[in-house]
């Protein structure tokens, strides 16, 4: 079959720039959609902190010092380019010092809006001086959603792009991009009012991802329950009713994983190699974890993981109340990732100070400490208020580490509750949002790790699941092949 040409555009694309899981399932797909032998080729901004991981980044002949005008201001940028590790896809890192001169992703400046349209126009513009007609346009989240309004409006008139089709990914409906009714001058789309969502004119305001919802030819969301969820009241951020308007067009996928950097059996970072027919590699991750981490525990005490971004999102409010009961109560060790919210990290100092040799609290990014969590820990908890699809999970299950989680989004998609009546099952799911609900699902746990049996099963289990990219990307394919037919 012929090649299908695919722009990918995103604010993260791992290993170059990454907060969370969206870096990485950007990479995974664009590998996976590589390797099947698709022209794909991924813009996102060069940000500085990219400068010093020492890759290799080819400037662009073509691409230099290129003008585009985004509303009333011409920005400048030039393009680097460089292979996707891993695969054989073209890079493009768009260097635009004049608004990407900070090393966070996300800077929340007064030209947050300009940053990222500025993306979007310098993605299209880089296609157009590479003569390279994309048929398909797919875009990640609101920092990308401006891009279909974009190609019908700013570039409308060039017929490169008449055959093109879009597709945005919804990622976290949580983030909308809302700016105030100036950035749509600022973004140069006042002369196109009345492309613009009617809601929005009204009130003053630019949702980038409300644009893109309404613009993109195809939806697609990161699992089948969060795609259900988002047409909802309740999950769908004030976008649900477009969302239900745009049912047809949704489609709910779940993330894949790249085995290639997640997989005990050959995980970079860990010194003990294991695999789920030979588990010896696993009790030496935890002792080296818990050497790590300074605490003492035989290997009957369940160390319970957690790697995580510190924010409402993910739970961490049941944890006020449930981890320091669970750890008065029960002998457990509890070792804790990550960062955010300042009440957050407050709440895991507070249990290290508490439960000194019991609570165990890193606040700050670690790629390397997320793996040894990963390898090290018995349990992995993620109690999500919502999840559009989760990685730690399917990382965990790969690791031999059964989560605990609640039942939402990708988390109820791809855990499937324990039952020690049919012996089947692969984590420990809850279904309330309330602390009880969390240490019930914990104290199930903790009370099957003292069955060794019945736990190796358990890890048996997740550990057989295959969420390789390879199988999870294949309905992308299907769909793009779909939509460019
Ligand atoms: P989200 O994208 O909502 O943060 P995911 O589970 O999809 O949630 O992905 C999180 C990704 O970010 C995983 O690869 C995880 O290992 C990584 N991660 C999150 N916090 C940290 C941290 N503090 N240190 C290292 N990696 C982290
Ligand atoms: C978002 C979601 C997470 C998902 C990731 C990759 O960050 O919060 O659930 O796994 O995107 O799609």
């Amino acid at each position: 079959m012929r090649p299908l040409a695919i722009c990918e555009v995103a604010a993260e694309v791992a290993p170059f720039a990454k907060t969370g899981g969206l870096g990485d399932a950007v990479a995974g797909l664009s590998r996976m959609l590589g390797a099947a032998g698709q022209d794909v080729r991924l813009f996102l901004p060069l940000y500085p902190a990219i400068w010093r991981q020492e890759r290799e980044l080819v400037p662009v002949e073509f691409l230099r010092d290129v003008p585009v005008w985004l509303g009333r201001r011409e920005v400048r940028f030039s393009a680097f380019t460089t292979k996707l590790p891993a695969s054989e896809v073209d890079v493009y890192l768009l260097h635009c010092p004049s608004l990407f001169h900070q090393d966070a992703i996300y800077a929340s400046g007064w030209d947050e809006h300009y940053r990222f349209g500025f993306l979007s126009v310098a993605a299209l513009t880089c296609c157009q001086r590479m003569g390279w007609a994309p048929e398909i346009l797919h875009v990640h989240d609101w920092h990308a959603a401006l891009t279909p309004l974009f190609a019908r409006t700013l570039f409308g008139w060039d017929r490169l792009f008449a055959a093109t089709r879009s597709v945005l990914t919804l990622h976290n409906l949580g983030h909308h991009g809302l700016f105030g009714g100036h950035t749509i001058g600022e973004l140069g789309l006042d002369g196109h009012l009345a492309l613009l969502p009617p809601e929005d004119v009204a009130a003053d305001r630019l949702s980038f991802l409300r644009n893109g919802i309404l613009h993109a030819d195809l939806l697609t969301t990161v699992s089948e329950t969060y795609a259900r969820e988002i047409q909802t009241p309740d999950g769908g951020f004030g976008l649900d009713d477009l969302l239900r308007a745009r049912a047809a067009s949704l489609v709910g996928i779940v993330n894949g994983v790249d085995y290639g950097d997640w997989d005990p059996r050959h995980d970079p970072h860990l010194p003990h190699p294991y695999d789920a027919a030979d588990l010896a590699g696993k009790r030496r991750m935890k002792r080296a974890l818990l050497e790590r981490v300074g605490m003492e525990a035989g290997e009957e005490t369940p160390v319970v993981g957690m790697v995580s971004r510190l924010v409402e999102q993910k739970g961490i409010d049941l944890c006020f109340e449930a981890l320091p009961e669970l750890l008065a109560r029960r002998d457990f060790r509890l070792v804790v990732l990550g960062s955010g919210e300042e009440r957050y990290e407050a709440l895991f100092h507070r249990l290290q100070a508490t439960f000194p040799g019991k609570a165990w609290f890193y606040r700050g990014y670690h790629e390397p400490l997320a793996h040894w969590i990963e390898a090290g820990a018995d349990l992995f908890l993620m109690p999500s208020r919502y999840e559009p699809c989760g990685l730690n999970q399917l990382y965990s299950l790969r690791y031999g580490t059964p989560p605990v989680v609640r039942r939402t989004g990708g988390l109820a998609d791809t855990v499937e509750p324990y039952s020690w009546e049919r012996g089947t099952g692969t984590g420990f799911v809850f279904s309330d949002y309330t602390p009880a609900g969390l240490v019930w699902a914990l104290d199930h746990a903790l009370t099957t790790f003292a069955h060794p049996e019945a736990w190796r099963g358990l890890q048996r289990r997740g550990m057989a699941l295959d969420f390789s990219w390879e199988r999870q990307g294949r309905p992308y394919l299907e769909l793009f092949r779909g939509l460019a037919a």
